[in-house]
């Protein structure tokens, strides 16, 4: 597929079978997103993998959409390190690119995956669970397995739209 078709047929996936996803495919995942763009080539991103069953349902506690979290086979939850910030917004906007990144090999990889925001308000109790440093602030979690549903269609508003001057 061409970036612009990977781009396009990309959606967020919600639901997934019981089929384990191995380490090789997690590391793939990984590698895409360590090569995101950053503000002074900073990369501020920080990860975690979740795969143990007892801390996804620690996990599933933290947010509304504790279901989708329940059902994932993988657990990527994304940190901003901010004992290495330079610039926040532009770190955050790396972090941003990252996950981007992260979502699009899951979806050239055939698995489904889903960027989880909700989640943030539960930063102090994520860093709990997984006993991780409090430098470390969570910017979202990517939940993801082999999809076991086609995703709903979803719009996009019209360059005519979205552009707000061209010369
Ligand atoms: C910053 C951000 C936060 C999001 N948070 C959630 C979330 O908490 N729960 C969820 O189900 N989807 C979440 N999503 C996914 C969006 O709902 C989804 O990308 C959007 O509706 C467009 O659908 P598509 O990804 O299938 O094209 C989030 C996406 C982004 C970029």
């Amino acid at each position: 597929m061409d970036i612009i078709d990977i781009i396009r047929t990309r959606r967020s996936v919600r639901k997934f079978t019981e089929e384990a996803v191995s380490d090789e495919v997690v590391d793939a995942i990984l590698e895409a997103g360590r090569w995101a763009p950053s503000g002074q080539n900073n990369q501020p991103w920080r990860f975690a993998v979740v795969r143990d069953r007892e801390i996804i349902t620690e996990i599933s506690k933290l947010t509304h959409y504790g279901r989708i979290v329940l059902g994932a086979q993988v657990l990527i939850p994304v940190f901003l390190d901010t004992a290495r910030i330079y610039h926040r917004e532009k770190d955050i906007q790396g972090v941003g690119a990252c996950l981007q990144n992260m979502l699009l090999e899951i979806h050239c990889l055939g698995l489904g995956g889903v960027w989880l925001g909700e989640i943030i308000k539960s930063n102090i109790q994520m860093k709990s669970v997984l006993g991780l440093a409090d430098d470390l602030e969570l910017m979202a979690v990517i939940a993801l397995g082999w999809p076991a549903e086609n995703p709903r269609i979803t719009k996009r508003r019209s360059l005519d739209e979205l552009t707000v001057y061209r010369d």
